[in-house]
């Protein structure tokens, strides 16, 4: 279970001024529970570990079994923002840092850029692999994992024919409209519905996450276990409650101290898209109206001879929330060595882990000292159970805060901005005035 310490904050804040900001993330956990905020048709996602169905699961492992029976082993799969980062999270965090996993095809991701060299590569890879694809799209007509699919679903179709290709894609979408659902009926794709009331960056636990979860080999039952208890132990309203307590000092951070930066620190090189997929959640819910804190990440120790100078002294605009993961899951000691030529004996018999926990206490020390007050989201270890936990911690206190900020977590008006442009300068038809328009300002 997700545990949170505040203790690397205390010499910042007032109790006084946290009790405050307490009560303003109870009145902001009200909104949430009793559905009375802004954007309310949107919070389908609250209670889905406690209502992922049997099917749903048994459907995720039926597709993973269909596909490993036809000795797949390389699955495309398609999206962007919320449609992508829940699922590179998890298979980053769970997958060995170098070894492929055993019996389980490797999972790629596309559609969440316009490179045509990511593509042109990407059929350089298909061609020597035995290729499926899953195309995710909520709203089926985002443009970057269409032009994407457009590409693999060709390349499918030439490669085993139209019958054996609509056999090797699965499309997550929307349950009636969109492009993708008109094109998954007309050529009989097996087809998963994202709910109507979870928005893209809330769907990790939908078959946004679960389908390329399994389908990679790792147990999403486990995960939506780790959830569904996050879920019952999040539902009190206590200022013992994880959840408000992130949601309370993160606010008061920034509103009482200029606090405008928050940085998720991790020290595994697996938790890396964790923070990418924190950054979407929390930057594309509060980041609008003019207000909302910037969410950065760094990945120490790589980051401390990088970004660690800055955050040491540079502009004090930052505060960090460091996930801490309490035991590694392998062990590597540090042996002696007869010459010590490189003066390390004094850790032999150390486990590499115990540098890197010395390394991260270090800095919390050093970072506070700097004038960088610091949160714990701890976990016991990386695995699915925990992931989940994660999963629902952070949304579900991503929904306090923004309601603390006086936000509606669950829309992305300012994501429409580039795209009127895009579209405009593509010549996409009815666009032809804004097509005009712009180029004058070329
Ligand atoms: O969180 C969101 O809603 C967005 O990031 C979407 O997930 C992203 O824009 C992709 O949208 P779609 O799934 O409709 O292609």
């Amino acid at each position: 279970m997700v545990k949170i310490n505040l203790g690397g904050c205390s010499s910042f804040v007032k109790d006084a001024e946290y009790k405050e900001f307490l009560n303003k993330a109870f009145t902001a956990f009200d909104t949430l529970e009793s559905g009375s905020g802004a954007g309310n048709d949107f919070i389908g996602w609250k209670n889905l570990p406690s209502e992922t169905p049997e099917c749903l699961l048994k459907e995720c492992e039926a597709v993973r079994d269909s596909w490993n029976a036809k000795g797949i082993d390389l699955v495309v799969t398609i999206g962007i923002g919320g449609s992508y980062l829940g699922a590179r999270c998890a298979i980053e965090a769970l997958s060995h840092n170098f070894l492929p996993k055993q019996g389980a095809p490797k999972v790629v991701f596309a559609g969440n850029n316009l490179s045509e060299e990511y593509l042109a590569e990407l059929i350089d890879y298909m061609n020597v692999k035995n290729v499926a694809c899953i195309v995710i799209s909520k709203s089926g007509t985002t443009t970057e994992p269409a032009v994407a699919f457009r590409i693999v679903k060709k390349y499918l179709e030439d490669k085993y024919g139209a019958k054996e290709a609509a056999e090797r894609i699965v499309a997550v979408t929307d349950a009636k409209k969109g492009a993708l659902k008109t094109l998954s009926t007309q050529e009989g794709y097996k087809t998963f519905v994202v709910p109507d009331n979870v928005g893209g960056r809330f769907s990790v636990l939908t078959p946004v996450g679960l389908i390329p979860i399994a389908v990679a080999g790792f147990d999403v039952r486990a995960m939506i276990q780790g959830a569904k208890d996050a879920e019952k132990a999040l539902a009190s309203k206590s200022e013992d409650n994880p959840a408000i307590q992130y949601a309370a000092m993160r606010n008061l951070l920034h509103k009482n101290y200029s606090k405008a930066v928050e940085i998720l620190v991790t020290y595994n090189p697996k938790f890396t898209y964790l923070a990418e997929w924190w950054k979407q959640l929390y930057g594309e819910s509060e980041g609008k109206d003019g207000k909302g804190i910037f969410p950065a990440s760094v990945t120490n120790t790589a980051d401390l001879h990088s970004m660690g100078q800055f955050i040491q002294e540079g502009s004090r605009v930052m505060f960090e929330t460091v996930v801490n993961i309490e035991n590694s899951n392998r062990e590597v000691v540090i042996g002696q060595d007869p010459q010590n030529l490189d003066q390390l004996n004094y850790l032999a018999g150390k486990h590499v882990e115990h540098c890197n926990a010395m390394a991260q206490l270090g800095t919390k020390i050093a970072h506070i000292d700097g004038g960088v007050p610091q949160m714990q989201v701890s976990v016991e270890c990386i695995n699915e159970y925990n992931l989940g936990s994660l999963f629902y911690f952070f949304e579900f206190s991503c929904g306090i805060s923004a309601y603390v900020l006086e936000i509606n977590p669950f829309n992305q008006p300012g994501v429409e901005a580039y795209k009127k442009n895009m579209f405009a300068l593509l010549n996409k038809p009815g666009y032809e005035e804004q097509s005009e328009a712009i180029r004058k300002r070329l």
